[in-house]
């Protein structure tokens, strides 16, 4: 089979024919559209697909050597370095802002010493290139498959645009097998509901954003709900300043610039931190590690003072407002200070700097000082301590942040407002800058999709959250939620890899219970006692065969004690075995119970089978799913 390529048009009509099928009826509402694949390598067919050598000797080939499906892969041998090994050209076939899964399943040729793989995107516009990564170095060995996978939106015009796969340390021959490029339609945004921003007017009601938060639908969204945006990423010091005094704007510019078309007011994120620094801020004169002597701590508060100096410069009056420093508290320090460098090297000065510094070539901004845990009584107090202390010096902060990455469980309202009430008698202004409500309570669970009984806690939260917010608006000057939708949160790799739900908008851009928590607690619907979602994957295929893997996830609030799930296979296959479950098919229509193992499933539990088919000519995947009867997602 040849890689699927599709022009930008043809993706077009495949949106429309997709939002028809998901608006049939019969089907799940307007949630839940099919994905839809825009490359597929299975190299069963004896040609590379398209896939090269990236350049530099290595050879790119197709092999019956080793398979993860059927009996081809690609095999890379011949390599000399870790970036060499195989490249695709997908100039025609992603569009600039759709957000696309990839995913590449790798294994190390026998003898090969493990290593970790990773998958990414160069992309260059008039000769200047760009790298983006989609999946991260992953452990990958001789014994066996490993799926490198990941998300990518492309935001940029590119006149060159290839995935890539590549090696971090060694450079053994591997195989690449069962590639996919997919992504899910995006739906029309919902025109009919409240703008936030017409509901919660006490203060600016802001979103994080990198790029794709900026383009089409998303972009619509955003400047439809929102009155203020914080760029995520693309302020910080790695991305502004990543070698010494060599200054880019590059990823930042484009997001002021919509803000700026868009009327939004834009908060400056962040000044000082100490993580994405660049390695070399704290390396003394002569590159090692900085200690603490006198000589450091001039160069490193010199180094502070021309970073602000630049970048702050470079906004000027365009950003209103900055997290002059981030995180500086430890409350588990006898001091209360984070002992990063930038206080093991500086003390308290790099704060007194930098809010100096700041005030000075943007007297215009609000200055703030933000921190996570503010709830947290002993965080609080240091962080009240120290802006107390600070402030009786004469150092210019204007106001605390109060980051706000919560859950549905935790804090409560009152604590919540303790937090508030506690830096009241400063008469500083308080800004809820970074706020998200994750569907978990902790590291340990993970849901392949929200539970309903989850996601109506969370409105809960986020209704008594902004209440409390609006009755404190004399000290509150702004609101912001970490991301816009939860197609794009941090709290996806952060602090475990799972699926995470914590914004206000669904993956499909589409208004939660937590919107209606905001917007109009009297419409957050109730959790259905029923609900299901299904992920139909084809993890292997040949001539002839194919093998499939489903997973059925209980979204309801109710457990299920046994299930019936039915599909119609669109384009003739059929299903020849199956485990932890059993079939039963009669023409297109196929039905799996579940075994006995796998029975009883509980809310926002799953349960996983798999299959043998057959198929001739396509193998489209089932576009609908039904539990019991009751239409499912589909994920
Ligand atoms: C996060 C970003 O959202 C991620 O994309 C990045 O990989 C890590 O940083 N507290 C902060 C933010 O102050 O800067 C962090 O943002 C989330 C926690």
């Amino acid at each position: 089979m040849r890689p699927i390529r599709r022009h930008p048009a043809a993706l077009a009509l495949l949106t429309a024919v997709a939002l028809v099928t998901a608006a049939a009826p019969g089907l799940p509402a307007a949630a839940d559209p099919v994905p839809v694949t825009v490359v597929t390598g299975d190299f069963e067919d004896g040609t590379t697909q398209g896939w090269a050598a990236r350049g530099g000797g290595e050879t790119v080939a197709v092999s019956d050597a080793a398979a993860h499906g059927g009996t081809g892969s690609l095999a890379v041998t011949g390599r000399t370095a870790g970036w060499q090994g195989p490249s695709l050209d997908v100039l025609d076939v992603l569009e600039k802002g759709t957000q696309y899964t990839v995913t590449a399943w790798v294994r190390l040729a026998a003898g090969a010493a493990a290593d970790s793989a990773r998958l990414s995107v160069e992309r260059r516009t008039a000769g200047t290139a760009g790298y983006d990564q989609v999946a991260g170095n992953t452990a990958v060995s001789a014994d066996g498959w490993v799926a490198l996978t990941g998300r990518y939106t492309l935001a940029t015009d590119v006149d060159f645009l290839h995935v890539y796969v590549e090696t971090a340390n060694t450079t053994g021959s591997f195989f690449v097998d069962d590639v996919t490029v997919s992504y899910v339609p995006a739906l029309p945004i919902q025109t009919g509901i409240p703008r936030i921003r017409d509901v919660v007017t006490e203060f600016p009601v802001g979103a994080a954003i990198t790029a794709a938060e900026t383009l089409g639908v998303h972009g619509d969204l955003l400047a439809r709900h929102f009155t203020s945006v914080t760029p995520g990423n693309a302020l910080k010091w790695d991305a502004t300043e990543p070698a010494e005094n060599s200054f880019s704007y590059a990823q930042a510019d484009p997001l002021i610039a919509y803000a700026k078309a868009n009327g939004l007011a834009v908060r400056g994120h962040t000044l000082v931190w100490h993580n994405q620094t660049p390695a070399w801020v704290f390396k003394d004169a002569a590159g090692a590690p900085m200690t603490a002597t006198a000589e450091n701590k001039a160069l490193l508060l010199a180094r502070l003072e021309n970073h602000i100096r630049n970048v702050a410069a470079h906004y000027g009056e365009d950003i209103a407002t900055w997290d002059v420093v981030n995180e500086v508290i430890d409350e588990s320090q006898s001091d209360g200070m984070r002992h990063s460098t930038w206080y093991t090297v500086t003390g308290l000065d790099y704060i007194r700097t930098a809010f100096t510094v700041a005030r000075e070539v943007a007297p215009h901004a609000k200055l703030i000082i933000n921190d996570y845990n503010t709830n947290v009584p002993a965080k609080r107090d240091a962080l009240y301590n120290l802006v107390a202390e600070l402030r009786a010096e004469g150092v210019p902060i204007d106001g605390v942040g109060h980051q706000m990455h919560i859950n549905v469980g935790w804090p409560t309202v009152a604590e919540t407002e303790a937090m508030l009430q506690k830096f009241a008698p400063l008469g500083i202004t308080q800004q809820i800058t970074e706020m998200d409500v994750s569907i978990y309570r902790d590291s340990s669970e993970s849901f392949p999709a929200p539970p309903a009984d989850r996601l109506l806690s969370q409105a809960y939260v986020y209704r008594d959250m902004l209440a409390l917010f609006r009755r404190h608006a004399d000290q509150i000057s702004s609101v912001t939620l970490w991301g816009l939708a939860d197609d794009n949160t941090w709290l996806d790799t952060f602090p475990v890899t799972r699926k995470d739900a914590p914004l206000l908008f669904d993956t499909s851009l589409q208004a939660k219970p937590a919107y209606w928590g905001v917007v109009d607690p009297s419409r957050i619907t109730p959790p259905a006692a029923s609900g299901c979602s299904v992920s139909y994957r084809v993890t292997g295929s040949w001539p002839g065969g194919f093998q499939g893997d489903v997973r059925i996830t209980n979204t309801g609030g109710a457990a299920l004690a046994g299930w019936s799930l039915s599909w119609s296979f669109p384009s003739g296959q059929r299903i020849t075995q199956a485990w932890n479950g059993t079939a039963q098919q009669s023409g297109a229509d196929v039905t799996v119970t579940n075994a006995g193992w796998n029975a009883a499933i509980a809310p926002g539990g799953s349960a996983a089978f798999g299959f043998l088919g057959s198929w001739a000519g396509v193998n489209t995947a089932p576009a609908a799913f039904a539990v019991g009867g009751t239409a499912c997602a589909v994920a």
